[in-house]
């Protein structure tokens, strides 16, 4: 998609707006935080009188290559591929097997090629929203991490945990962000590696999850559609029924949560999959009626892709929406929790399943207990943009500066750090400096 098939709002301060034109008319000049970034021409404020809403313009995904097979459990925990596919629909999931891969290597790989199909440069992103189960570290975030890596110098970034139902979240965030006029652009990046966090002797858990990553970049649009409407849930009294429960204040890392295998995901595996099942059928109807649509309207669901039987006895037996609404491809990836609705998405998409003017319900259920839903009308076309050898040679370079702009401001720190800071430079000096 180019920059003119995105259709971002560009706006003046008479109050109309009109889509096309350069990709620097789209952009407000704000990084989200109030603040003129240097390195851009400031724009017109923006008119908060003017209808706004929130596309997704931009998609991509990113799993790592290494799969593993029912097959392959079967050799390092007592189970077999028919109960795992019977019983969850998965028949293979991708784990990160080298260390080099992360959440966030995974999550930057997505990222980047949801901005290649919006066509994008990540200096135009004001906000990075990071939704993962499985973060790099407690802090810094995930997402601050990937914006580094894009070299999205403008952007803000967090990440959000809601477990599974954290793209969802995301994606809300995202609408209220440029709903409100403090984004023109917001990347969200679900992004796990749950494989880390997987203890690889329970059959009940290792069966179940895969690591990836997805992103959509959601922009500011004078087209009416988007993301319509949202539902966000949570019941914390199940907060035990699916849990890391070492790592945290509640229980810090010690000798003893390492060798108790504290820092694994624990699953009370049937009360997940009730709450599962009730949840998704009463988001689904819920977001609907907030956008004033009924269960006929609906063109494609893609829900949490965690467990077969869950999306068959709820969007399609409570709701009744057909087999053919309903995008699965969980059988290839297992659960990546909060990757898991981007991934198909984006593989919906490819499918030819999405169209402009589609209704679309993502709907997710997770951890915490948390559950969220939403409705898209999508309102962009689904092509990419055409592939040329000068559009691949610059983002290549885009991201070449921004890795070597990142290791000058290291090395920079790195020398800073030999002084006594304060009393040498005042402290202030070597921010300045840094840029
Ligand atoms: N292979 C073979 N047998 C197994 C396996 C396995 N991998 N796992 C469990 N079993 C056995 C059990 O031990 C049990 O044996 P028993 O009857 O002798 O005691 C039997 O299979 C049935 O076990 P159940 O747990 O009752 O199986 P169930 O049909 O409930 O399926 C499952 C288990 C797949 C985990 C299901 O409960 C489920 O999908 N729950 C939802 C989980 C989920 O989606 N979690 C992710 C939430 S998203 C997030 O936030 C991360």
């Amino acid at each position: 998609m180019s920059e003119q098939q995105s259709q971002p709002s560009e706006r003046n301060t008479n109050g109309t707006s009109s889509n096309g034109g350069s990709n620097n008319g789209h952009h407000n000049g704000s990084n989200g935080k109030g603040e003129q970034p240097s390195s851009q021409a400031s724009s017109p404020p923006i008119n908060p009188f003017a209808p706004r809403y929130a596309q997704i313009v931009g998609w991509g995904y990113h799993v790592p290559e290494k799969v593993i097979t029912n097959f392959d459990l079967e050799k390092i925990v007592d189970t077999q591929d028919e109960w795992i596919r019977s019983r969850t629909g998965i028949e293979q999931r991708h784990v990160a097997a080298s260390p080099s891969e992360t959440s966030a290597t995974l999550g930057i790989q997505a990222a980047k090629a949801a901005l290649e199909v919006a066509d994008i440069h990540p200096s135009k992103v004001d906000l990075i929203i990071c939704a993962t189960s499985s973060p790099e570290h407690i802090f810094p975030s995930t997402a601050s991490i990937i914006q580094d890596g894009l070299g999205a110098n403008n952007a803000g970034a967090f990440d959000l945990s809601a477990a599974c139902s954290g793209f969802v979240y995301a994606l809300s965030m995202a609408r209220g962000h440029i709903l409100a006029g403090d984004a023109e652009y917001v990347l969200v990046i679900g992004a796990e590696t749950l494989s880390r966090i997987v203890d690889w002797t329970d059959r009940a858990t290792c069966v179940l999850f895969g690591d990836g990553a997805g992103a959509v970049l959601v922009a500011a649009s004078d087209v009416p559609g988007g993301i319509t409407a949202s539902v966000l849930g949570s019941d914390g009294s199940g907060a035990d029924l699916l849990t890391v429960p070492a790592g945290g204040s509640a229980m810090p890392s010690s000798l003893e949560t390492v060798s108790s295998g504290g820092h694994y995901i624990k699953m009370d595996g049937t009360a997940v999959f009730r709450f599962a099942t009730r949840v998704m059928a009463d988001a689904t109807r819920q977001v609907l009626g907030k956008a004033g649509l009924g269960i006929e309207d609906v063109d494609l669901v893609i829900p949490h892709q965690a467990n077969i039987r869950i999306i068959q006895n709820s969007v399609l037996k409570q709701l009744k929406i057909p087999e053919e609404k309903v995008f699965v491809n969980l059988q290839k990836y297992g659960n990546t929790s909060t990757a898991s609705i981007p991934i198909a998405l984006c593989e919906a998409i490819e499918a030819g399943k999405i169209h402009p003017g589609n209704n679309l319900v993502f709907v997710g259920f997770g951890a915490g207990l948390t559950w969220a839903a939403c409705t898209i009308k999508w309102s962009v076309p689904v092509a990419k943009p055409d592939e040329t050898w000068w559009r691949n040679t610059a983002r290549q370079a885009t991201y070449q500066a921004a890795a070597a702009r990142s290791m000058w401001k290291r090395a920079i720190r790195r020398v800073y750090s030999q002084f006594p800071g304060e009393s040498r430079w005042g402290g202030r000096k070597e921010e300045n400096e840094l840029g």
